[in-house]
């Protein structure tokens, strides 16, 4: 805030004149805050939640049966200390130099922050660092150097103009690198008492035998220490899969004053430098302050200017400058640190513009060597705003600012499009969903674009990190299972959910839960269309997120009206959703568009049967139940439409209270399949493979 004071006559000037249409889009970006409560309300346009009449389902959905339920049986090393500063080229000031007074800094940066403060984040108790971990090695940390890659990208200066190609498959890029196998098993699958459907256990890799690899990852969010989605959740869990696989990971992220108090306290002062800022004319203070669990470093970039909300976004006014100081002090921090990883692999549009950064302005400084990727985890974000003040904050040469790259048409420039021009390999988190984003259904209007970098872009489905998600340990249960006992424990859990929020207890009940973010990507209006005719006596429903306020009233409605069977829980706690995954029988996800989607694999990975649409990642991780052959992981529903989404809950009823045998099944299969991070951890170790063969 004290850079509002400030800059704000610098600031009002650029971003008066046009803050866009764009802009409103995301000035509310779906800030959840991951310390609880509140949660700006969120993403554009916003239908209205209840929508007329639900069409008839048109695959008549089967009546629902009564009949009581028999109750299913039941350390790396933070790099050594200082290293030269990297020559820092077209960079920042050299860094150090003048005293902090003389920057007009507002807020007196701090020299050694060591110890700062950080406002102790009012935040619920997460259930992250439980750390139940079942045994499971732990990678060696990694002291290693990178090798500079072979050489800096061969990547566009100025990306040429984009045109309308024809759709194209997520595009084969070429798949190089020998996958390094070895030894057999440990991973040993969860005991299987009765019942089919064990996946085959992966092999366990000797990661000796595998090529070593550097990897910094740089992004807005990171479980525990911040979160408001699934981000969150693959910046914490890929990177600790990616040390498995011999690769040296560091994860850059911004030092938010809403950190949790126990995290600040253990982070450790790595160093601080000043950097300047597009037309700014200022040196920013920028302070490295590391924490190192599990092999992972973490470096967050320290700076109280930018980073002292207690939600990491806000309005897009304020997170366009925040994110393009990020995006450049991630860099210039690890020039500073002199540790050039082979690959930069950055995330979302709060990342955008490193790998512009990386061929412009870090070009010939020692980063420059490193090959970047990015990914998309939500396309319907893209940090757009109207050209003039993305020029000045982010200070990216006038090249930059065309159609290929940058700019999105004639006022606004939009940070993910061109992180995806110059960027060496794009991805995003779902085969399905590479597909479908250079469509206009699904592109956000950067089809053409992505089209156009197709041969660069390919889909690696999410995972679930095995050790915060289990079942077996998790301290968040009222009875840990497993695969073996659920038919036998998971009721337990039911009973205790629906104590726990004021529901009849009764474990004949169908439950139904829904862990969101409640906004339009996440098909709540469907929901809400339909809800009276789900609570047919039989029915519960539990919802737990927060967002839209449109949808918060409606499920607030919901709960008034059916007190005992309906719960809303207009809150965001990690607990209570691991509660929910566990006693819940069902969970909807019936989104309009969905990346990947991790609620669904979280679900399934606790013996409770997705129905979801068949979008994005949700139709590459839930096959559709077969009546015929029993085989399947949940329950699916293509069009949006309220209908299909009642006639999907409908087949699931049917199973559920006439066909307990099969669902029980289906349940054991879920808990059985791999949705950990094992095979998609290694196409992505693949994919930097192939870029760096030298
Ligand atoms: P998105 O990233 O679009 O929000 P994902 O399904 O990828 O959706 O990830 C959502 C993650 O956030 C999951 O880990 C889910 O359990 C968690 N989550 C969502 N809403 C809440 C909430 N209100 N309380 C606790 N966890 C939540
Ligand atoms: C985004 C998407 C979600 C995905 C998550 C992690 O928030 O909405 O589908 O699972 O990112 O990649």
């Amino acid at each position: 805030m004290a850079r509002k004071k400030v800059d704000s006559d610098v600031k009002k000037t650029a971003v008066k004149e046009a803050a866009a249409p764009a802009a409103e889009k995301e000035t509310k970006a779906p800030v959840k805050a991951a310390p609880a409560e509140k949660a700006a309300p969120v993403e554009k346009k916003t239908e209205p939640v209840v929508e007329k009449k639900a069409a008839p389902a048109e695959k008549k959905a089967e009546p629902v049966v009564e009949k009581k339920a028999a109750p299913a049986e039941k350390k790396a090393e933070p790099a050594k200390k200082k290293a030269a500063p990297a020559k820092k080229k077209a960079e920042p000031a050299e860094k150090k130099a003048e005293p902090a007074e003389k920057k007009a800094a507002p807020a007196k940066k701090k020299a050694a922050p060591a110890k700062k403060k950080a406002e102790p984040a009012e935040k619920k108790a997460e259930p992250a660092e439980k750390k139940a971990a079942p045994a499971k090695k732990k990678a060696a940390p990694a002291k290693k150097k990178a090798e500079p890659a072979a050489e800096a990208a061969p990547v566009v200066e100025a990306a040429p103009v984009v045109e309308a190609a024809p759709v194209v498959e997520a595009a084969p890029v070429v798949e190089t690198t020998p996958v390094v196998e070895a030894a057999p098993v440990v991973e040993a699958a969860p005991v299987v008492e009765e019942t089919p459907v064990v996946e085959e256990a992966a092999p366990v890799l000797d990661i000796s035998t595998l090529p070593r690899r550097s990897v910094a990852f740089i992004g807005s969010e990171c479980h525990p220490f911040v979160k408001t989605g699934g981000l969150g959740d693959v910046m914490y869990a890929l990177p600790r899969e990616l040390v498995k696989l011999n690769c040296d990971v560091r994860v850059i992220l911004p030092r938010y004053a809403c950190i949790p108090r126990k995290y600040q306290d253990k982070m450790v002062y790595r160093g601080e430098f000043y950097m300047d800022l597009g037309g700014t004319g200022r040196d920013y203070y920028v302070g490295i302050m590391e924490y190192v669990c599990d092999g992972v470093v973490y470096d967050f970039i320290d700076n109280q200017e930018f980073f002292t909300s207690g939600n990491p976004y806000t309005n897009l006014v304020d997170d366009i400058p925040k994110y393009c100081f990020f995006s450049k002090a991630a860099l210039a921090a690890l020039n500073y640190m002199n540790w050039i990883p082979d690959i930069i692999h950055c995330h979302d549009w709060q990342a955008g513009l490193v790998p512009v950064y990386l061929r412009t302005l870090f070009k010939d400084t020692p980063v420059g060597r490193a090959r970047s990727i990015l990914t998309i985890h939500n396309l319907r974000f893209q940090g757009i705003f109207n050209i003039p003040t993305i020029k000045y904050w982010s200070g990216l040469p006038d090249s930059v600012f065309n159609m290929g790259a940058l700019q999105q048409d004639y006022v606004n420039a939009n940070m993910l499009k061109g992180g995806l021009a110059y960027a060496d390999r794009i991805t995003t988190v779902s085969g399905t969903y590479a597909w479908e984003i250079q469509t206009a259904e699904y592109g956000e209007r950067l089809e053409d674009h992505l089209r156009y970098h197709s041969g660069k872009l390919r889909g690696i489905v999410n995972g679930i990190d095995y050790e915060m998600w289990n079942p077996e340990t998790d301290p968040a249960l009222a009875e840990n299972y497993g695969l073996a006992n659920v038919l036998n424990h998971k009721m337990e859990n039911k009973k205790a959910l629906q104590r726990e929020l004021g529901l009849v207890e009764d474990e004949g009940k169908f439950v139904i839960g829904l862990i969101s973010r409640l906004t339009n990507q996440k098909g709540l209006d469907l929901v809400s269309t339909i809800v009276p005719q789900v609570l047919d006596g039989n029915t519960q429903i539990v919802v737990l997120g927060t967002g839209d306020a449109q949808y918060e009233d409606s499920f607030r409605y919901y709960e008034a009206t059916n007190k005992g069977t309906f719960s809303a829980c207009i809150q965001y706690d990690e607990a209570r959703a691991h509660r929910i995954y566990a006693g819940a029988d069902a969970l909807l996800v019936p989104s309009r568009f969905e990346p990947c989607g991790l609620t669904q694999l979280n679900a399934m990975h606790y013996g409770t049967l997705p129905i979801v649409r068949e979008t994005g990642g949700l139709k590459d991780t839930v096959q559709p139940y077969n009546d015929f052959t029993g085989e399947g992981n949940g329950f699916t529903f293509d069009r949006y439409d309220a209908g299909l989404l009642l006639d999907a809950i409908n087949r699931a009823k049917t199973v559920y209270f006439t066909n307990r045998y099969h669902w029980d099944e289906i349940v054991q299969r879920d808990m059985a399949k791999d949705v950990s991070w094992t095979n998609s951890a290694r196409q992505y170790k693949d994919l930097y493979l192939e870029l760096t063969q030298w």
